[in-house]
């Protein structure tokens, strides 16, 4: 019965043109309405769903089966009507492709795929990684297809509660654990503050994240320019904090 109600919405909602993300991932069929992400969406999209992008998603859907998927895929063409969405999958899926949807087959896990794939796009707005949800392959991806994300961007991870799933590569005991996606995106967090960081080991990353936004099973990284030069009043800070006994921030 509650199938049936289902598809008489979905069916309703093909006559009415609607760009509400809640809406349209009911009549796509995606599952992102069922977690919960259309709501952190729409206030992350809001600004940039008329503008011409370039949006690549991990992971299709259907898995084995090339003709199901692309639910999300769908979704996201009507919902951005002037950019062009990307999408790579582990299994065959060109039987989804259609105008403005574009599908690359290979893993996430492939750092030389994923490569070949973005100098292929040229440079990406959006990446959404709702792929394996295996927190190396999370890892991997974002380590390599960073760089590929314009200034502006937006990176998205979904189903990070994966970081707690040993089945996933998860740790549930130790929450600093680097190689679960919680973990290493929090080590990422310290990065946000690097010019107060004495003697930090700089990564890639600093400097070039603006925010990172940790939601239930969701986590949003938005690149950007973080250069906010030492003042007088931030040196005088460090200088007063070092002198401090206390303080384990030491030289
Ligand atoms: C949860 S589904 C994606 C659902 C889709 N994004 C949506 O919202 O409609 C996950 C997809 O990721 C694919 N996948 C699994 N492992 C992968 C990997 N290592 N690299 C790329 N895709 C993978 C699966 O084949 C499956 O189709």
């Amino acid at each position: 019965m509650k199938k049936q109600i289902k598809k008489i919405i979905q069916k309703a909602l093909h006559l009415f043109p609607t760009d509400d993300l809640y809406l349209l991932a009911l009549k796509h069929g995606t599952d992102k309405r069922g977690h919960g992400y259309t709501g952190v969406y729409k206030e992350v999209f809001s600004k940039l769903k008329n503008q011409q992008l370039n949006i690549l998603e991990i992971g299709v859907g259907g898995f084995d089966n090339p003709n199901i998927g692309g639910a999300s895929l769908r979704m996201w063409k009507e919902y951005f009507k002037r950019s062009n969405i990307f999408s790579i999958d582990v299994y065959d899926k060109s039987q989804i492709e259609e105008k403005r949807i574009k599908i690359f087959k290979g893993s996430q896990n492939d750092v030389s795929f994923l490569e070949r794939v973005a100098n292929e796009i040229g440079t990406i707005d959006i990446i959404i990684d709702d792929g394996s949800h295996i927190c190396e392959h999370i890892i991997t991806s974002f380590n390599t297809l960073f760089s590929y994300l314009n200034s502006g961007g937006v990176y998205i991870i979904e189903d990070s509660h994966t970081s707690y799933l040993p089945q996933f590569g998860g740790d549930y005991t130790n929450f600093n654990n680097n190689s679960s996606t919680v973990g290493f995106f929090k080590e990422l967090v310290d990065g946000l503050n690097y010019e107060y960081i004495p003697n930090r080991k700089h990564t890639v990353y600093d400097g070039e994240i603006i925010s990172i936004l940790f939601y239930p099973k969701m986590i949003i990284v938005h690149k950007g320019k973080n250069k906010h030069r030492l003042t007088p009043y931030n040196i005088n800070e460090i200088n007063k904090a070092e002198n401090n006994p206390d303080c384990p921030i030491k030289d």
